[in-house]
């Protein structure tokens, strides 16, 4: 039965990275192995100056229709002075809550290839698989209240809303330990119960939560030793559980480990539906529209692809055909093609439209 894929480039390189997934996805409907229909919208600043809003009711209309949502980035200076309501990123946070999108992976993964673009020394990298399960739909992202007041003495106060229910918490939870068992079965649960009353809470039902998954290996981190350790000794993490705000700093520390922000995928995802046991999902690099290069054809569209090879795997249940996107990423590395932000000494540096046609040509 044919797929309905929503394709969201937004802003930025987001443009010119999605154009080498929907050639991915054109090929491999002509090659037979999928049958995907393509829908596209727009989100971000490009919304903003199409309707006047970070992403359209009809644009969200889709979304909520599509059986996967394929987004690149939004952002950029152009924007900077619009409303905060009506900003780039409320599009991409309307869709997660709307969507009610509560578990982002964000896997690092180090391609051996790269072991040497990391920032950290090669021993420390090398073989490193990591997955970031971040809370995505509550937290201080959503929090009420929210808002800057005027004390009338000069003085503004601002206040943003760290807020969490134990459900939110037991769910994200049950969602790692259930990807721990996949992996290495260990769960890392970071959070700030030392300062926090929404830290102590995550830790009392991240405790819970251990005791039904009893073959699964069980730590409590506090979320500024996580950072700290993840720089330290990476290696020693498999599946580290968090809630939206220390998830999203977290994840940007585990990206770079792995060479290059512009490696690394993610894939956010809903409850299952009862009736039918599908997902809604939507699926995105962990780097931004990276104004400054844009349209420039120097992007890295690695971690687009790769995203899009997580939405074959969590809403397709096409395992093989992830696998080997995954490993044509791996193999063109090995050749040594690269494009700008992960060159090294003696690669071939090429643009955003070579390595995906590199990558391509290996399926
Ligand atoms: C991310 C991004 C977003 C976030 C921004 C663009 C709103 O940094 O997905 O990590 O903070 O969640
Ligand atoms: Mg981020």
């Amino acid at each position: 039965m044919t797929k309905k894929l929503l394709l969201l480039p937004g802003d930025g390189i987001g443009v010119e990275i999605m154009t080498e997934v929907e050639k991915l996805i054109s090929q491999l409907n002509k090659s037979g192995k999928t049958d995907f229909s393509i829908e596209t919208g727009l989100v971000g600043g490009a919304a903003y100056d199409a309707y006047g809003e970070a992403i359209s009711d009809a644009d969200m209309e889709k979304a909520l229709n599509a059986d996967a949502v394929i987004f690149g980035a939004v952002g950029g200076e152009k924007w900077n002075d619009v409303p905060y309501e009506k900003r780039p990123e409320a599009g991409l946070l309307r869709l997660r809550k709307d969507l009610q999108l509560f578990a982002n992976l964000r896997p690092a993964i180090c391609y051996p290839a790269l072991a040497d673009a990391s920032a950290l020394k090669k021993h420390l990298v090398e073989g490193l698989d990591i997955l970031i399960v971040r809370e995505l739909t509550g937290g201080v992202y959503f929090g009420e209240p929210k808002e800057i007041t005027d004390l009338g003495n000069g003085q503004k106060r601002a206040v943003d809303t760290q807020v969490y229910e134990s459900y939110e918490i037991d769910r994200i939870c049950r969602v790692a330990f259930d990807l721990a068992r996949t992996r290495s079965n260990l769960v890392h649960s970071a959070d700030k119960k030392n300062v926090m009353k929404s830290g102590v809470l995550w830790d009392e039902i991240a405790h819970q939560v251990a005791a039904d998954f009893k073959d699964v290996k069980f730590e409590h981190i506090l979320a500024d030793n996580c950072a700290m350790q993840l720089v330290r000794a990476p290696k020693q993490f498999d599946v580290i559980v968090t809630d939206n705000l220390f998830g999203d700093i977290l994840s940007d520390a585990a990206a770079m480990l792995t060479g290059s922000l512009g490696m690394l995928p993610s894939a956010s995802l809903g409850a299952p539906d009862p009736a039918t046991g599908k997902r809604k999902a939507l699926y995105e690099p962990v780097h931004g529209s990276a104004p400054d290069i844009a349209g420039k054809g120097m992007a890295n569209p690695i971690a687009m692809i790769a995203s899009f090879a997580m939405a074959l795997r969590y809403s397709f249940e096409m395992v093989d055909l992830a696998d080997e996107v995954e490993a044509a990423i791996a193999h063109v590395l090995d050749e040594g093609l690269r494009t700008a932000d992960i060159m090294q000494d003696g690669c071939s540096k090429v643009s955003t439209s070579e390595m995906g046609a590199a990558i391509f040509a290996r399926l």
